[in-house]
């Protein structure tokens, strides 16, 4: 079986000192700074991000162009901070029709942002506050390796708020390299095979569950 190499935390080609063209990879990224969404009432967004979640409306910025490419659209910008510094970002601009469906409600399920808390009697707490706010809470569920809940913002964007239960939850490199090549292994032979993916992962998929049965 053929396998791809991928890249390793620590160690070549993922580690420090990774060379290219004369330019030097500088570390990793150190910590998330924003993740921006679209909002189409700031006004509900920030009552959701303060009121509920607790987070502080940190930053607000007004502008007719969007800096980095110049497209002439107005837009409201605002930030909400996490306990961590982190951030959540929106874009409020009117002239933006609503966003179309997606192909799959699925997308709406996988693309999420996640929230991290100290316990799962946090996650617990959390759960019973939102609910008291007439949010609609999906879970806890037990993931084995995190607990979360599931709910969504006043846009519909998915939030999770979420605490580990194994210490290897982001740190368990070389499961997820075998699991990776083990992947596109799979969509490899889909391929050359002319199998359809869907079935293959289906049938995977059904297999594990009776090993762990
Ligand atoms: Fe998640």
């Amino acid at each position: 079986m053929t396998r791809t190499e991928f890249s390793t935390a620590e160690g070549h080609p993922a580690g420090e000192g990774l060379a290219l063209g004369g330019a030097e990879r500088p570390g990793k990224p150190a910590m998330l700074s924003h993740v921006a969404y679209v909002t189409r009432d700031t006004a509900a967004t920030a009552d959701f991000y303060t009121r509920v979640l607790g987070m502080e409306l940190v930053n607000a910025v007004l502008d007719d162009a969007i800096p980095s490419t110049g497209e002439p659209v107005p837009y409201f910008h605002s930030f909400f901070r996490m306990a961590d510094g982190s951030t959540v970002a929106f874009f409020e601009a009117p002239e933006l029709p609503p966003l179309a469906a997606p192909p799959h409600p699925a997308y709406d399920t996988f693309q999420h942002l996640a929230m991290q808390v100290d316990s799962v009697e946090t996650v617990d707490r959390w759960c019973a506050w939102l609910r008291a706010n007439d949010v609609q809470v999906l879970g806890p569920v037990d993931h084995k390796i995190i607990y979360s809940i599931y709910f969504r913002d006043p846009s519909g964007i998915r939030l999770e708020i979420t605490t580990p239960t194994s210490p290897v939850w982001n740190d368990n490199a070389d499961q997820a390299r075998a699991s990776l090549a083990e992947w596109e292994d799979v969509k490899r032979r889909a391929s050359e095979e002319g199998t359809d993916l869907v079935t293959m992962v289906h049938d995977l998929a059904r297999e594990r569950s009776h090993r762990r049965s």
